[in-house]
This record gives C-alpha cells, sequence and structure tokens, in this order.
C-alpha cells in the first residue's frame, strides 16, 4: 500500500504514519508527502525520513487551481493508492477527486457531522465542542469529496472531556488519541476491512 500524506502544519499526524511504517506496525510505505506551506514542519520530518516532498501551493502555481495537476500528477508518479489528508487546510481538486475517487481520506479531531466545515480546524474545533458543554468528543476519519469534512464517514473514536478540560487540553488529549486511531484506521485499509474505491 503506498500512501501520500498531505499536512499544512506540525505533521505530527503524519508522524505517526511513518513511524508505524518503519516499525512494521503497518505494511504500507508513505512515499510521498505535500505541503502547501514551505514552512511546514511536515515537510522537514518527510526530509528527515528520506521521504519525497512536495511544496505545491497557490504561490507556487500561480492560483489555486492550478494546484491540481500538478498534485495528481505527482501520486500517479509514485503510483499511490491511497491519499491521507492529516492537517491539510486546502480544498482537493477535481481531477484529483475524480481520479483517487474514495481513496482520499481526512481526519477530523471532532466527531462530525458535528464541528466541522470552512474555518472549523485547529483550537476553533476543540473551543466550539467546550463552549458548546459537550461530554464527548472524538476523532473522525472519513472519505474527502468537494466539500469541507463532508464526505462519507469511515472511522469515529469517542473521547471523553472532562469538566476541566480547555480548548487547549482537550486538543492535546485528542491529537494523542489520533496518533493511534489513524494507524488502526491504515491497518483496517490494509487488510480490506475497510474498502478503497
Ligand atoms: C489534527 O488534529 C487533525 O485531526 C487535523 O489537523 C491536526 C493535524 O495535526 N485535521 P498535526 O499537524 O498532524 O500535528
Amino acid at each position: 500500500m503506498k500512501i501520500a500524506v498531505f499536512a499544512s502544519h506540525n505533521g505530527s499526524d503524519l508522524q505517526a504514519i511513518i513511524d508505524a511504517c518503519q516499525n512494521g506496525m503497518l505494511n504500507a510505505t508513505v512515499e510521498a508527502v505535500i505541503s502547501n506551506n514551505s514552512d511546514s514542519k511536515a515537510l522537514e520530518r518527510a526530509h528527515k525520513a528520506n521521504i519525497s516532498s512536495y511544496h505545491i501551493s497557490a504561490k507556487t502555481c500561480g492560483n489555486e487551481s492550478n494546484t491540481d495537476a500538478p498534485i495528481l500528477y505527482i501520486l500517479q508518479k509514485h503510483q499511490i493508492d491511497l491519499v491521507f489528508l492529516a492537517g491539510y487546510l486546502k480544498k482537493i481538486g477535481d481531477q484529483t477527486l475524480r481520479q483517487y475517487h474514495n481513496r482520499i481520506f481526512n481526519i477530523h479531531p471532532a466527531l462530525l457531522p458535528k464541528y466541522g466545515g470552512k474555518g472549523m480546524y485547529g483550537m476553533q474545533v476543540h473551543a466550539a465542542v467546550i463552549h458548546a458543554g459537550e461530554s464527548t468528543s472524538g476523532v473522525t476519519i472519513h472519505r474527502v469529496n468537494e466539500e469541507y469534512d463532508a464526505g462519507e464517514i469511515v472511522a469515529q473514536k469517542m473521547i471523553p472531556v472532562s469538566k476541566s478540560d480547555t480548548p487547549e487540553s482537550l486538543a492535546k488529549k485528542v491529537l494523542q488519541y489520533e496518533h493511534l486511531f489513524l494507524v488502526d484506521f491504515l491497518k483496517d485499509i490494509v487488510n480490506g476491512s475497510i474498502p478503497l474505491g
């Protein structure tokens, strides 16, 4: 299973996937990392792990819609089977969505369909969960379509919110779960219990 990971910032989810591939927990390889942010730690992590990494953005391509063709080119060049969006803040273009139908997944740090959509990323998500007084939050993995956070939900993990949680403490807690949960999810993809399109 050849995986491409897209990430805009820190890339700790990316790191969890790289580590699982390297230590044999996951029978897969991360073949390419794509980021819209040239300063992202994700690109640094890819570089350290000797993984082909690419900065593709409106800046490098002239405008946002021009990023679609080079992204698809890279995925095809590396014969990618599955694309995992791990903290990637851009939409995926139409050509890539078509060619990788049902094979692009996103991880979201809350229980969709609540607390998702445009602008719902990073600390905003956890602040909204705390503000609403939820006693449970979680992690969602869904297939990616043309809308933010709206594709078919394929896996969810519930995580308790305690009364003393702040957006920051909840973010930390959720992210720790994500690192384990996404590896379990990818194992299910590799063993065929979650089908690719
Ligand atoms: C994670 O919380 C993920 O759910 C969301 O973006 C965050 C990425 O974290 N989509 P990191 O950059 O992998 O540390």
